[in-house]
Formats: structure tokens, sequence, C-alpha cells
């Protein structure tokens, strides 16, 4: 299955293997990237591809093996090592200084007083000139904090940049960002590969793979199991590699469990920004309705309000104006406790962030929303019950994890958004509002979410998707309304809509789409 690139390559690593306690994580992987190639680092949630980067970037040390770059030997004890031979790691975990300005967060490191130092002025300069470049739309001197998931993943990248780099490797880079800021960073990538600069991106959104890269290497459970030129493969031949199995691709759903009994309606939404906080995004009039046993796709590029209308919804921010009816009554929420009560739940898109709690047990992730005050859901909980909830979802969602006590923060991304996602799914609630679903989630486990969205439909829940990704908003959605700068531009039926009808909605709206 291995193929030896001809001319040395830019790195090999060797022989590498890496075991957590009561997990191998790898297992005597070999792993090969050419000179100025773009590489694609694929497989499912907790197959080790993070693990392996970050032995890379000298972030974590292998039990053993060996790598090679630019046809050295080296051994990297810090990320700084590594950096000082130019290879530039971008995690899938944001390791951005949030209260920091975006200049500030680019030159970290390199601040005056260090040894690299850049004077203010002249950093806020090279930021700006590295924004326009990667088309961030913001000044350097904005707090990172303000900035959309999207756009922080811009500033990481503006910083590997702005580093002389051999090689920059980014460990699930497209994940946050709209089809628009995709095609920008492959223009990046391509620029880079121009000046003799190779990459390395994991992904799972595999169509991605035959778009961008030159070749692919695969690992599944630790092992490396194939790799080779894109232009040899085929996406079939990748998923399986990638599961080591045949895999139903994703399937437009045929049945509809809409109902016409509204569950709940979001009516003329309006929040104005505050001058004290000058990013915001505003909401105008957002009205829509989501009916039991529904699901209504939100489509809309970054910076839509897609996500702000959730948290409006949700009690997560406030907002000036507007109301929320659940079950035809005006509800009042004030915090997402009372949204919790009143049965709406929310898988926010920054799951790190606002979701996850890191050092706690997976099993107490899991069965935490369950467990906190709201007695209509009791029963879900307590002793053998938790473990049998937690079982459940590890099952339904093939969560990968050595024990439900492991801790959250230890499992690999994928499988950390797999925890959020069955906690809510856990919850039954009325309304389930999910924000980037599959964000990070591998193929394989991107049809198990699919189909639990269909079950919970299917019991008369009304589902709201949110999703950057058009396919899986007409493979989900009964109905999808598209919005634009906080305003909803339109509604279309499922049955008569596609890519192109969606995107114009979205960039264009209703009064010029017809
Ligand atoms: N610090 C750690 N302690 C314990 N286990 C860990 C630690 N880091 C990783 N693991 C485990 O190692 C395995 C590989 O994880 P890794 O993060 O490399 O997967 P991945 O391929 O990047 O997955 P994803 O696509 O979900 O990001 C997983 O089972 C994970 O739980
Ligand atoms: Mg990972």
């Amino acid at each position: 299955m291995k193929d030896t690139i001809s001319p040395p390559p830019l790195l090999r690593m060797t022989g590498i293997s890496k075991s957590f306690p009561g997990v191998r994580a790898l297992e005597t992987v070999d792993f090969e990237v050419g000179q100025a190639e773009i590489h694609a680092f694929l497989g499912e949630n907790g197959a080790g591809k993070s693990t392996l980067l970050k032995i890379l970037s000298g972030a974590q040390a292998p039990d053993a093996g060996a790598i090679e770059f630019d046809g050295k030997q080296v051994a990297f004890s810090s990320p700084h090592d590594a950096q000082a031979a130019g290879i530039v790691t971008i995690y899938q975990e944001f390791t951005l200084a949030p209260d920091m300005t975006v200049a500030g967060n680019v030159f970290i490191g390199r601040e005056p007083g260090s040894k690299l130092f850049v004077s203010r002025s002249n950093m806020e300069e090279q930021t700006s000139e590295l924004s326009r470049r990667i088309g961030l739309e913001r000044s350097p001197r904005a707090l990172v904090r303000d900035l959309s998931v999207a756009e922080q993943q811009m500033v990481e990248i503006a910083r590997a940049l702005s580093m002389k780099s051999r090689l920059i490797v980014m460990d699930e880079p497209t994940s946050a960002l709209s089809r628009a800021e995709v095609e920008k960073l492959f223009d990046i990538i391509r620029s880079l590969k121009r000046e003799g600069i190779a990459t390395i991106f994991v992904t799972h959104r595999l169509e991605e793979v035959f778009e961008i890269a030159d070749r692919y290497t695969v690992l599944r459970d630790g092992r490396f199991v194939g790799s080779g030129y894109v232009r040899e493969t085929s996406l079939d031949k990748i998923i399986r590699l990638m599961v080591g199995r045949e895999l139903g691709l994703l399937a437009a759903r045929e049945a509809s469990f809409a109902t016409a009994e509204p569950a709940l309606a979001a009516a003329r939404i309006t929040r104005r920004r505050k001058s004290s906080d000058a990013s915001a995004i505003e909401l105008h009039d957002v009205s829509f309705t989501v009916h039991k046993g529904e699901v209504l796709g939100v489509a809309g590029l970054v910076g839509a309000g897609r996500t702000e209308t959730a948290r409006a919804i949700f009690g997560a921010d406030t907002f000036d104006s507007g109301s929320v009816f659940i079950d035809g009554r005006e509800a009042r929420i004030r915090s997402p406790r009372d949204a919790i009560r009143l049965g709406i739940g929310l898988v926010p898109e920054d799951r790190k962030q606002q979701a996850l709690f890191l050092a706690l047990a997976i099993r107490t992730n899991i069965s935490i929303a369950a467990q906190d005050r709201i007695s209509a859901f009791r029963h879900f909980i307590s002793g053998k019950k938790e473990e049998a909830l937690v079982e459940e979802y590890r099952k339904l969602l093939n969560i990968r994890m050595a024990s439900p006590d492991q801790l959250v923060g230890n499992l690999s991304g994928g499988n950390q958004q797999k925890v959020v996602l069955a906690r809510w799914l856990a919850l039954r609630p009325k309304v389930l509002i999910v924000d980037e679903p599959t964000r990070g989630i591998d193929v394989g486990a991107k049809v198990e979410v699919h189909n639990l969205l269909f079950e919970m439909a299917k019991a008369g829940i009304a589902v709201i998707v949110i999703s950057s990704e058009l396919p899986e908003i007409l493979a989900l959605a009964d109905r999808i309304v598209t919005m634009r700068e906080g305003r909803v531009t339109g509604e279309i039926m499922r049955a008569g809509a596609d890519q192109e009808k969606l995107m114009t909605l979205m960039t264009v709206g209703l009064e010029r789409a017809a």
C-alpha cells in the first residue's frame, strides 16, 4: 500500500508509537510528506491523527520512532524547537489568547522584549497585510474574543504564515470555515506550495482531499493503513481505508415526519449592536417557525447571524425586541436554564468553549444536563441508568474512549463533539437546535448523527439544523430558511432546493432571487 516518494521526502516519520493510559494511540506509524506537497491526513475520530501531529510539532514525545526532516534526523522537545526547524502547527483546538488583539496573537512570543522583537506598529502593519491575504476583515487591534470561530481560525493561519516555515501543519483547518473561506484558504495553500512550502492538513470533509491534496495518508485505530497519490484513488477507496468496510454515502431521507403543529416560533427577533460590543452581529426581525417532527435547516454564510439567532432563542444572549413562542404560547426565556426547562436544547458550534467540562469524566459530561435541576428528566439519571445512558450513546455515536470515567479533555476532537451531541440527544428536548452538528465528526459517525436527528424528528421533536455544509442541509432538512447579515432572506422546501438556489438565497436574498 505504501509508496515512497522518489526525491528524498521533506518529512519522514518512521515507527512512531504512543500510548496513553488505557489507549494505544499510535502503533509503529510511518508517515512521509514530499517537498512542497499538499498532504491530506485522514482517519476516523480517534484514529491518532492529532497525536501524530503533536509529536511532529514537539508538543508530545513519542514512545518510539524517529523523525527525519529535510534529510536530517530531528527530535523536538517543544513546539518552539519544531518552529525553529521550520514546522508550524495549527492545532485542532484553538490556542489563541482571547483577551489579546489580533496582531498580538499573530506575533505571540515575538513581542517587545523577546529576541524576535517586532514593534507594535510594525506588528499591526504586518498583521493587516496577512489579514488581507487571507481575507480576514478585522482590525489588527480587534480583540480575539470578539471574533467568530471562523475568524479565530484565520488568525491562527495568519500566525502560521507570519513564521518562516517549510511545512505548515493544520489539524482540521477547514472544519470551522464557510465554503467561501475554505476556497480562500485553499488559494493560500496553493500559493504556499508555489513558494515551496508543504502543507499537511487533516479533514473530515473528504471532497476537499480531491480538491486540493497531492497525496494522502490514512490511519485506522492508530495504525498506518495506506497512502498514495490522490489522482490515483477515489472517494470510495479512501472511505474503505478509513473505516475498513463499505459505507453507505449520505442520502437524502425519503420520509418526512413534519406535522402542521408549531413547536417553536421566533417572531421578529431583533438585536441591536451595543456601543461596547462593536463586533456583535445584529439581528433584524428574524422570524420563522419550526413544527413538531420537522427538521428545519438554517443556511447562511459566516456572519449571517445563524448562531446568534440560536443563542438568542436559547437565552444565551439577550435581544432587544421580538418574542419566542413555544407550543403557541409566548415564552419568557432569560437564560439557558429557562430554555432547558421549556424543552429547548442547543448543541453549540463552539463546543470546546461553551459545552464541555474538560476536567470532568465523560459520564458526567453526558448526563450532566439530565441531572441538572430538570425534574421532568430526572428519570434519566442515577447509578445504573446513567451507566446505561452513557453506554447507549457510546454505541450509537461510536465514541472512542477507554472508559466512561476518562476525562473528556483527553478524548480526540471528534469524540469530544460526540459527547456534547450525546448529552443533548439524551435530554430528548421538544426543540433541539444543533449548530454545525457534524463539524469535526468522521464520515461514518456523520451518517449516525444524521440518522439520530431523523429519529428525533420521527419522535416528534422539532429539530433546527444550522450547517455551513449545504449538502448536509439538503440531506437533513424538510424546509430551509436562509439568512444573511442578520436577516432572514428566504425560505424554501427541500424538494425544490439545490445548492445553487440556496447559495442565491444566502447571498442575494429573496428580492432578487426569483
Ligand atoms: N492526553 C491523552 N490522554 C489520554 N488519551 C489520549 C490523550 N490524547 C489522545 N488520547 C487518545 O488517543 C486516541 C487518538 O486520539 P487523537 O486525538 O490523535 O485522534 P484523531 O485522529 O485526531 O481524532 P479526531 O478526528 O476525532 O480529531 C484517542 O483514543 C484519544 O482518546
Ligand atoms: Mg484530532
